[in-house]
């Protein structure tokens, strides 16, 4: 089984129009993909790009549900609208790989997931696990979460990779991206790193500008991310707007950034 997280920076321009969808890169991922389906399993997880990240910020999600009735109604509306806005992302996702003749199947994040301050504390892979068997497409994306303690929370895609990594040991987990992998610097500065050790990654967060940005923490979280997921299968960083890419990590001799156990 491999895992694949279709960055919302790859399937969107996070700076441009809110909801705006790159369909030829999309329809591209599916192409690829379907080069080694159904000798091959995926699981498909995307961000929330330009669809669920505006409606995370303006509604301040990640702040939770409060005492004061008025602003808790407020962010309970806005909890819906940023799920709203996911859905659509994940319709034009799967509309794609149906073109392309490829079972993709959605599963909505939040009825499957619950978190504690952010980390998944609850996941039911049943559903998940059935549909892969039957060889289905399984869909996630990076959505809103019922919070064991904040009430409500946003559940990146990274995190959910990491859980299901940790359940079901796919042989590879491929992060897709804007750029070419990671590298040993801020953006526009540093070399890009081909092989990176696991027990490497602390060091080189130390040296990155992990604040500001994005509600769920951009490459540093995705790093430490990376960390946990080592443990129990391979990971690439790739760039998913290159074409070739995505299939050069799957066959396991692609250009990119590997994680080295
Ligand atoms: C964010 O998911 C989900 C929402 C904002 C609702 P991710 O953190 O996985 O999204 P990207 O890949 O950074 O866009």
């Amino acid at each position: 089984m491999i895992i694949v997280k279709v960055g919302g920076s790859v399937f969107s321009d996070k700076k441009g129009k809110p909801e705006n969808f790159r369909r030829d890169v999309v329809a591209r991922i599916a192409r690829e993909i379907s080069e080694f389906y159904p000798e091959k399993n995926f699981i498909i997880v995307h961000g929330g790009g330009s669809f669920g990240h505006p409606y995370a910020r303006r509604y301040s999600i990640r702040d939770g549900i409060p005492d004061d009735w008025k602003t808790a109604r407020f962010r309970m509306v806005g909890f819906s609208e940023t799920h709203q806005a996911m859905l659509r992302a994940n319709s034009a996702f799967i509309r794609e790989f149906l073109q392309r003749g490829l079972p993709a199947f959605s599963v909505s994040t939040s009825s499957v997931f619950m978190t504690e301050n952010g980390d998944v504390a609850y996941g039911d892979l049943e559903i998940i696990k059935r549909l892969v068997e039957l060889r289905f497409i399984p869909v996630l994306f990076g959505d809103v979460s019922l919070d064991l303690a904040k009430g409500i929370d946003i559940l990146s895609g990274d995190q959910i990779i990491t859980y299901l990594a940790k359940m079901l040991e796919p042989e590879k987990v491929i992060f897709l991206m804007d750029v070419d992998g990671v590298y040993d610097g801020d953006p526009g500065e540093g070399n890009l790193i081909q092989a990176l050790g696991r027990d490497e990654i602390e060091s080189l967060l130390s040296k990155l500008t992990c604040s500001g940005g994005d509600v769920t923490g951009g490459i540093c979280n995705k790093l430490r991310e990376a960390k946990k997921i080592a443990k129990h299968s391979e990971v690439w960083f790739v760039n998913g707007l290159v074409p070739g890419r995505l299939s050069g990590a799957i066959r396991g001799d692609g250009f990119g950034t590997r994680i080295v156990p």
